[in-house]
């Protein structure tokens, strides 16, 4: 199934007209083609996943050298930005996640309704760990403590116990099936037992918090006076990342609220655009229910 962008319009609103533009998290190159169309000169669009780089090259052909490529992690964007000459930027876009391609793609291993091999890298091409590595030497602590982490999963104890007991693993099914026999679906669930489970191996596989927390601080410096920077994040693990770290760069003074005097010399970096995150409408949802779990974040350098 093809990805289709999310809220691409309140995207467009702010980030185009521009001149130059980082997609941190190219994809498919849906936003790009998107704020290319609207008027942004050139875009430079990184991703880990070369897949993903193949499917964007073909969709991007038509603009040429308004789009550069790089296959990198978006965390190392301000080398990315150098080697076009670029110091700063109008705008950057990180769509974080994982895309339609990837998750229907069964070997990529993101899917449980799927089997595939238990991989999970954005970057197959890379050294990281695979979730089948984790899930087969990770003592049941460590996975519990995992899964309750990053999938907010109540019986994660109990989970982890049981995929021990059952070890090894090598597909995605093998795995899913462990979890839907202890966790049976009730009709009134809305999501799959194994959700959770699931993202909590992606993130771990990825580092996928960290990348986060490490790149925005990067993102707002590489930005001009007056640029923006957009993020899209699908999970509340996610979005408080960038709702904490777009806060802090907001403020005037960190200070501990009972310093009686201010002594951080921390100065606001940002201001912030969005107060509370843009969601899709109705008509969105109804188009793509994966839009139903974005939040778009916008914050503008100051100079
Ligand atoms: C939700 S998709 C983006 C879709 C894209 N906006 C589009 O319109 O087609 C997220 C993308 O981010 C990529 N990604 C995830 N973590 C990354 C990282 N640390 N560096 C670069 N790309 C990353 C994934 O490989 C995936 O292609």
């Amino acid at each position: 199934m093809q990805h289709i962008p999310v809220l691409v319009d309140p995207m467009l609103e702010y980030l185009a007209p521009a001149k130059r533009v980082i997609d941190g998290t190219l994809g498919a190159g849906g936003h790009t083609k998107a704020l290319l169309g609207a008027g942004v000169d050139e875009v430079l669009g990184i991703d880990c996943d070369p897949a993903a780089l193949e499917l964007a090259r073909t969709t991007l052909a038509p603009y040429g050298g308004r789009v550069h490529i790089a296959h990198n992690s978006y965390v190392n964007m301000r080398d990315e930005a150098a080697r076009l000459g670029w110091g700063s930027v109008d705008g950057i876009l990180l769509d974080l996640g994982m895309s339609s391609m990837q998750v229907n793609t069964p070997e990529r291993g993101f899917a449980f309704m799927h089997d595939g091999s238990l991989d999970m890298r954005f970057n197959p091409q890379s050294n990281q760990r695979t979730a089948a590595e984790i899930v087969n030497t990770y003592p049941a602590d460590e996975l519990a403590d995992l899964f309750y982490k990053y999938g907010e999963e109540r019986n994660s104890r109990r989970i982890a116990r049981h995929i021990v007991e059952g070890r090894p693993y090598t597909t995605t099914r093998q795995l899913a099936a462990v979890i839907e026999r202890l966790v049976p679906r009730h009709k009134r669930d809305k999501i799959h037992p194994a959700t959770r489970v699931f993202q909590a191996l992606r993130i771990a596989v990825n580092d996928e918090l960290d990348a986060v927390e490490s790149v925005l601080p990067t993102a707002i410096d590489l930005l001009r006076p007056g640029g923006k920077l957009a993020v899209v994040s699908f999970h509340s693990l996610e979005d408080r990342i960038v709702k904490q770290i777009f806060k802090h760069h907001a403020m005037d003074c960190v200070c501990p609220p009972e310093a009686p005097v201010c002594v951080c010399d921390h100065h606001a970096s940002v201001r912030l655009v969005t107060r509370k995150p843009i969601v899709a409408d109705a008509d969105e949802i109804d188009r793509n229910p994966r839009s139903r779990s974005a939040k778009l974040r916008i914050v503008e350098k100051l100079s």
